[in-house]
């Protein structure tokens, strides 16, 4: 209990009646080491003692009480005071003043504890006041630090450092401070409870760059050697201020790949790795390691890093790029389509970078060459031709494909130059040859017998022979029908053919095919050309002879090449043209009308009668 007078000083004079055994001195306090102290101290002691020979006391550490033999830190009867206390301490307060005021010198963290009083008014009035002044002895100066310093707000760092030592007065400064944006400084000093404290408050406003930084308060006495340093480490908070990561990457498909992303921020974030809407990995640290196995393509997109720490979030994508050779492309299946038809030939593939995709027909380039995924092959009114092997061919760097689907044209029957009769020994031999697909059926029709001739009658001698898209038919007609004016055998021989898409009949005339030599013959080169001429024929006709009939890939035989018979028309060599063949072409295939005999035969002759090379598809 706390006499009123105590609390208001002035009053105290006056009042004496209730005053019981009292004492005011701080309850902390605190000095530097190897600096002074002095702890203020008043006491009180009931009004009705009236003391003997004087007052007298004794300051005790740690305990009050004199039978528990506390430390003796100052005894105003004798000089007998604990070892560590020795010529340090004296009193420099008036006992008979009730004034108890203490002086600790050159103290010690060792000094450190409570400091008790008691007093000694005379005989039996001795009291050990409970209260005590607890010293703290500080090697190193204070700072009051935020419990949380937040980037780019105003911070206060204040600094304080005991001033209870009346011949020296410390000072205070900020160390490190010179990195410091604007920093401010406002000294001040306060008392409290008879104990002063001064302080130095530094201000400035911290950056994400001053988290870690350090800076220091010194503490020193002018004139001594006496100096204080603490330093601190600024732990700034800021929200992420920059998230890195690979800023772009290109990755083989099967291959692995690991995307870093490491966030600047403090304290240390939810770090993430999104792809799409999804969220692959995350942790909380600074950096984050995303390890993606055999990739493919569908790995390939945007990648975020997300970086999240209470304070901010914070993002950076980057772009995975999977490169893969082209898939095998999907092309149309193989197809039969009638002449005339339009066609969109399509090819997809997929590759990275983007294939390029070329169309080609039988090895040829067809079409243009695109890059992509797509391309169309547009085949308008497609003619025979056009049938044959269609390739898709893509690549790109890393590879390449192809697919290939046949087209196969089917054409109305057309006839060759090739038909024609012959007057051979026995009788007219015919021939007839058309193209045509599905291959052409052939009929010989006969108006002055009125009878039609196909290979299910044996009647004619009818020989058939069909090779690919090609029929050969023949027949021998046995008797020789002479006309009246006696100009050859009176032979009227139709031939048709017919497949799903059309018939067509031609009337195979007979021709005199020597007498047209001749003619040409003489009229170009005279008369020693005859005879040579003549040689050149019999040694044909008799090499001729000796081939087999039948063989349609070699050329017709003819068992009298003497007349030669065409019905052939223009129109029709127009038409034969479109049809034949381009493919599988050799020399063997060449067939040089004329003598109807291969033109390298006919070289080791003088003269050649030799109309016109042209190919033909046997
Ligand atoms: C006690 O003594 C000290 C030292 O002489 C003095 O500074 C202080 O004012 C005194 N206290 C009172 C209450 O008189
Ligand atoms: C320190 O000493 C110098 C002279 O030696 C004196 O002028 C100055 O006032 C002293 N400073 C303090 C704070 O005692
Ligand atoms: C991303 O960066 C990290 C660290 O620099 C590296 O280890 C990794 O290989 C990089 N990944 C790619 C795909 O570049
Ligand atoms: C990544 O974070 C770990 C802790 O999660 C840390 O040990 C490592 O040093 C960091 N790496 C980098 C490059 O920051
Ligand atoms: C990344 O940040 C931007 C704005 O900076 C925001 O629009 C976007 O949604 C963020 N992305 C993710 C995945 O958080
Ligand atoms: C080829 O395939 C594509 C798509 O599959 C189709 O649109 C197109 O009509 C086909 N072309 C032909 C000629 O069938
Ligand atoms: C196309 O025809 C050739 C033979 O001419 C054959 O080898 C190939 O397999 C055919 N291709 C397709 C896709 O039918
Ligand atoms: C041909 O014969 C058919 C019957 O086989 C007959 O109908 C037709 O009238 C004959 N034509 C001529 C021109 O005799
Ligand atoms: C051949 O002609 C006969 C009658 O003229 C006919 O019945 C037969 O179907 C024909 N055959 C062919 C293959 O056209």
């Amino acid at each position: 209990m706390w006499c009123l007078e105590l609390l208001i000083p002035l009053l105290l004079i006056i009042s004496d009646g209730n005053c019981q055994w009292n004492i005011w001195l701080p309850r902390d306090i605190s000095a530097m080491t190897n600096s002074c102290v002095v702890i203020p101290c008043s006491f009180m002691y009931p009004s009705g003692i009236r003391p003997v020979r004087g007052i007298h006391g004794i300051w005790y550490y740690g305990q009050p009480y004199p039978q528990l033999f506390p430390p003796v830190v100052f005894k105003s009867l004798t000089d007998i005071v604990h070892e560590s206390y020795k010529g340090r301490t004296k009193l420099l307060g008036d006992l008979n003043q009730r004034n108890c005021t203490l002086l600790i010198g050159n103290v010690g963290t060792e000094h450190s504890g409570r400091y008790y009083f008691r007093a000694d008014i005379g005989g039996a009035n001795k009291y050990s006041y409970p209260d005590f002044a607890e010293l703290k002895v500080l090697d190193q100066p204070n700072i009051d630090i935020p419990e949380e310093i937040v980037s780019d707000e105003s911070l206060e760092l204040t600094c304080y450092a005991p001033d209870n030592c009346p011949d020296m007065t410390p000072e205070i400064q900020w160390m490190y401070t010179d990195y410091l944006p604007d920093p401010e400084f406002s000294s001040d000093s306060l008392e409290e409870s008879n104990t002063a404290v001064i302080s130095n408050t530094l201000t400035f406003t911290p950056r994400p760059m001053h988290n870690g930084q350090l800076l220091g308060c010194r503490v020193y006495y002018p004139n001594t050697t006496l100096v204080y340093e603490r330093l601190i480490s600024l732990d700034v908070k800021y929200s992420p201020r920059s998230v890195w990561v690979n800023v772009s990457s290109e990755v083989m498909e099967g291959s692995s790949v690991t995307l870093h992303c490491e966030v600047d921020s403090n304290p240390s974030p939810r770090i993430s790795w999104r792809f799409g809407d999804q969220e692959l990995l995350w942790d909380t640290a600074s950096n984050i390691s995303l390890f993606l196995d055999d990739v493919t393509p569908e790995n390939e997109g945007i990648y975020t890093c997300v970086g999240d720490n209470g304070y901010g979030v914070m993002n950076t994508s980057m772009y995975l790029a999977v490169k893969y050779p082209p898939r095998e492309p999907v092309v149309n299946d193989s197809m039969t389509v009638v002449e005339g038809t339009s066609l969109a030939l399509h090819c997809n593939t997929m590759g990275s970078p983007a294939p390029t995709l070329t169309w080609l027909k039988d090895g040829q380039l067809a079409g243009s060459i695109t890059a992509g995924e797509l391309s169309v092959l547009e085949i308008l009114e497609i003619t025979p031709q056009q049938t044959g092997q269609y390739r898709c061919l893509v690549e790109n760097e890393h590879g390449r494909a192809s697919a290939s689907l046949n087209i196969t044209v089917e054409y109305a029957p057309v006839f060759l130059e090739e038909s024609k009769c012959t007057v051979v020994r026995e009788g007219v031999q015919c021939v007839c040859v058309a193209v045509g697909n599905p291959e052409p059926t052939i009929e010989f029709y006969l108006p002055d017998l009125n009878i039609t001739i196909n290979e299910t009658d044996g009647r004619f001698n009818f020989y058939t022979h069909t090779d690919g898209h090609m029929s050969t038919a023949m027949i021998k007609l046995r008797e020789k029908g002479e006309r009246a004016d006696n100009s050859g055998p009176a032979v009227n021989v139709h031939c048709s053919m017919s497949n799903i898409y059309g018939r067509e009949s031609v009337l195979l005339e007979l021709q005199q095919e020597k007498k047209y030599m001749m003619a040409v013959i003489v009229g170009t080169i005279g008369g020693v050309a005859v005879i040579a001429f003549i040689i050149a024929a019999v040694r044909y006709v008799g090499q001729n002879n000796k081939k087999e009939n039948g063989n349609p890939r070699q050329d017709v035989v003819l068992e009298n090449p003497a007349l030669y018979y065409s019905a052939v028309k223009k129109d029709k060599q127009n038409l034969r043209k479109k049809v034949v063949r381009h493919d599988d072409v050799n020399d063997s295939d060449y067939i040089y009308r004329g003598v109807g005999r291969p033109f390298s035969e006919c070289l080791g002759f003088i003269f050649c009668v030799v109309k016109k090379k042209y190919k033909t598809p046997f």
